[in-house]
């Protein structure tokens, strides 16, 4: 007797919710078949951030495109693909209209089912990709330049959040501090490299704690201690040793994140715990995560650098157990900004 062959799940994965426009191909939530990326930072550069209104043209102009060549590179047609998953939010709301409005139609000319998928819960998803035995529950910190929350990811697209920013989110403080020292945009990579010729101790800067909120962040002081020591350097015409200022801030958002986390996960019991988000691809990060978990003998989890930034593979992989566990998006679907996740 012949075997019943169990059908492959393709799905085609839009985002465009910041700087940029990225599509994909992810086969059964896992095996990701394709990840275009065409990023705008080049452009953004110029202005020293992200300008909104700049973003969407760009996304305009690029997202056709961008869908094609992730079919192509993944060797699918349209008609083969199971089901249409487009980021919808949180994010710019003309970036993110740019992407929902490319897969409503794809999904309405293609007669696809559309799911709209939570950008947070792709970062979070991104882990999924590369390491195969993860599964909920596990808690993952969400570190990127829109957000920082620890979140309890309690079973396939069930969240809690544990713990969230009151103020700057981690990279957005990156971004700021590595302007006023000078490296420009984006801030991240930039204070990461420059960060390994510099001494982690050299100037101590606050780790904040927010009264009450044993899981909030708080990085608007850091960043302020920042912006005070170089301004008094120079007053005082002290020269500024760039790499020690860069690696002592690091090393200030680090230990806050690191202790947060990993005493959230003690208190809640958790095994395994994962980051996510442009952030997670920081060097320092990781080789503190890394140590941290071994000691407490807590399993640790972070996707490549390609995963961590924004991609549309990660928001194939939160697609695919979206469409499993039934959610559907209808026509009217909007882009919403200041979506919550586990809000639908
Ligand atoms: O996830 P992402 O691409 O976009 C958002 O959803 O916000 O994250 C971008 C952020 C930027 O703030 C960037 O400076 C930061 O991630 N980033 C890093 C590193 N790579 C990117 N921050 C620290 N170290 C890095 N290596
Ligand atoms: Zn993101």
């Amino acid at each position: 007797m012949e075997e019943e062959k169990t059908q492959d799940i393709l799905i085609l994965a839009v985002e465009s919710s910041c700087d940029e426009t990225a599509a994909s191909v992810v086969k059964n939530g896992q095996e990701v078949l394709s990840n275009v990326i065409s990023s705008q930072i080049e452009l953004h550069t110029l202005y020293g951030g992200v300008v909104p209104e700049i973003a969407s043209r760009k996304h305009i102009e690029r997202i056709n495109q961008v869908i094609e060549e992730a079919l192509s590179k993944a060797g699918v047609t349209l008609d083969e693909i199971t089901a249409i998953a487009v980021t919808y939010g949180p994010g710019l709301v003309g970036a993110l209209l740019v992407g929902v409005s490319a897969a409503k139609a794809i999904s309405f000319a293609a007669d696809k089912p559309l799911i709209g998928v939570h950008h947070i819960e792709g970062h979070i998803s991104a882990n999924y990709i590369e390491n195969k035995t993860l599964e909920p529950p596990f808690a993952c910190l969400v570190v990127s330049g829109g957000h920082t929350h620890l979140v309890a990811v309690k079973d396939y697209g069930e969240y809690e959040i544990l713990g969230y920013t009151r103020d700057d989110a981690a990279g957005e403080a990156f971004d700021k501090v590595a302007r006023a020292i000078g490296l420009g945009y984006p801030g991240g990579p930039k204070i990461d490299k420059i960060s390994r010729e510099g001494n982690p101790d050299a100037i101590h800067f606050p780790r904040a704690k927010v009264d009450g909120a044993n899981y909030d962040f708080s990085f608007s002081g850091l960043k302020s201690a920042v912006l005070n020591y170089l301004n008094t350097c120079q007053m005082k015409g002290i020269e500024i040793n760039k790499a020690d200022v860069a690696a002592s801030f690091q090393k200030a958002v680090v230990d806050v994140l690191v202790e947060h986390s990993l005493s959230a996960v003690k208190e809640y019991h958790f095994e395994k715990f994962a980051i996510a988000g442009g952030v997670a691809s920081n060097s320092a990060l990781r080789t503190a995560f890394e140590t941290a978990c071994q000691k407490q003998k807590i399993a640790f989890y972070y996707p490549s650098p390609i995963f961590c930034t924004d991609n549309a593979a990660m928001i194939g992989v939160a697609g695919y157990y979206e469409y499993r566990k039934g959610t559907r998006s209808g026509f009217d679907l909007n882009a919403v900004p200041n979506l919550r996740l586990g809000e639908r």
